[in-house]
């Protein structure tokens, strides 16, 4: 049986979906401080908490676990920078938690969340994994210092680890059963949404002075579904390879064609207004995706146009 902590999140509902859809038994453990118990589509749920070790060993005793896929963690880049002390504890001592009690109850494998902001300022584009860390925010730090902790458990341990590092996460399941909703929302594609549908008065555009063809950031969204898949398949590969892979499509859009294409697929306006910088952008990310095709044979197959109709889908039928 897979557990899957932060299960009833964005990216670990997903990725619970789809082991379910491919045979897989899956156990979801999550404190629903963020998550949606609405969004967990597997029978075995547990409320667990990575602050409270009791609780994470109560779920490895009751469930015979193989693997860990590890979602839980505090995403919001602003929040680390005004509050860090909440994202290395959740973050970073959350994890060793997770870690202790894995190796406690001889559990090895790990599949895990991170980043692109491991990265900071890219010196160059495509990032490839071999592309310099430097985080630019305590979130980007407690996901390096997490691939580190990997690093050394894997040499003295023997944990075997994959630590994804996702470019910008995006769309919601095709079938529009579960999809994306955080408290506050702070990603582009859902915020253009609600502006088109009324629910909020524009989108404000942070900057149109980079050095990008129209002026604005350029990023590589990535459909959760295809984010699925890899986790999937970083499962089924990981007594074969344990380090970091970077998971995006290698193509980016920048935030006005964002707009033009979510204008276009709804068919109504965007209420539009144009802002300055907002701190600590890079002006272009995009990943390389070599990696993760020869080591776990993904390749991404969602378009640009998936993402936003399975997001307005979803904006218009919500369900929580
Ligand atoms: N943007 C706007 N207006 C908004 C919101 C975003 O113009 O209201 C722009 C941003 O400036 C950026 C782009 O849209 O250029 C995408 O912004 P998001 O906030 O959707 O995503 P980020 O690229 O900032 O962040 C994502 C993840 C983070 C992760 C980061 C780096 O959400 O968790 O990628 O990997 F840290």
């Amino acid at each position: 049986m897979i557990l899957v902590m932060g299960g009833a999140g964005y990216i670990g509902s997903h990725t619970v979906k789809h082991l379910i859809e491919n045979g897989y038994e899956v156990v979801v453990a999550d404190n629903l401080s963020m998550g949606h118990r609405e969004a967990v589509t597997t029978p075995h749920f547990e409320i667990a908490d990575l602050a409270d070790k009791d609780s994470l060993d109560r779920v490895f005793k009751k469930y015979k676990i193989d693997s860990v896929i590890h979602f839980a963690a505090f995403i919001a880049v602003g929040e680390s920078v005004e509050n860090p002390a909440k994202y290395y504890r959740n973050n970073v001592i959350g994890t060793i938690n997770l870690l202790d009690v894995m190796l406690a109850n001889n559990v090895k494998n790990i599949v895990f969340s991170s980043t692109a902001a491991v990265f900071g300022n890219p010196e160059y584009t495509p990032i490839d994994e071999a592309h310099k860390t430097s985080p630019i925010n305590p979130y980007g730090w407690t996901k390096l210092m997490i691939e580190k902790i990997f690093a050394d458990y894997h040499t003295a341990y023997g944990l075997n680890y994959i630590a994804l590092r996702y470019f910008n996460a995006s769309g919601c399941s095709t079938d529009g059963t579960i999809g994306e909703s955080h408290n506050p929302e702070t990603h582009l594609i859902p915020l253009v949404l609600k502006a088109i549908k009324g629910d909020r008065e524009n989108i404000k555009v942070f900057g149109t002075d980079y050095d990008t063809p129209d002026g604005t950031c350029i990023r590589d969204y990535i459909h959760v579904e295809d984010l699925a898949l890899a986790h999937r398949l970083a499962i089924e590969n990981i007594s074969k390879f344990s380090g970091t892979i970077n998971l995006g499509t290698s193509t980016g859009t920048s935030v006005k064609e964002i707009i033009n294409i979510a204008e276009k697929i709804t068919g109504r306006p965007c209420p539009t207004v144009f802002e300055s910088r907002r701190a600590g952008d890079p002006a272009i990310l995009c990943a390389d995706n070599k990696k993760a095709g020869e080591i776990l044979g993904w390749h991404p197959t969602h378009t640009m146009e998936d993402i936003i109709k399975t997001a307005w889908n979803w904006e218009l039928n919500k369900k929580y």
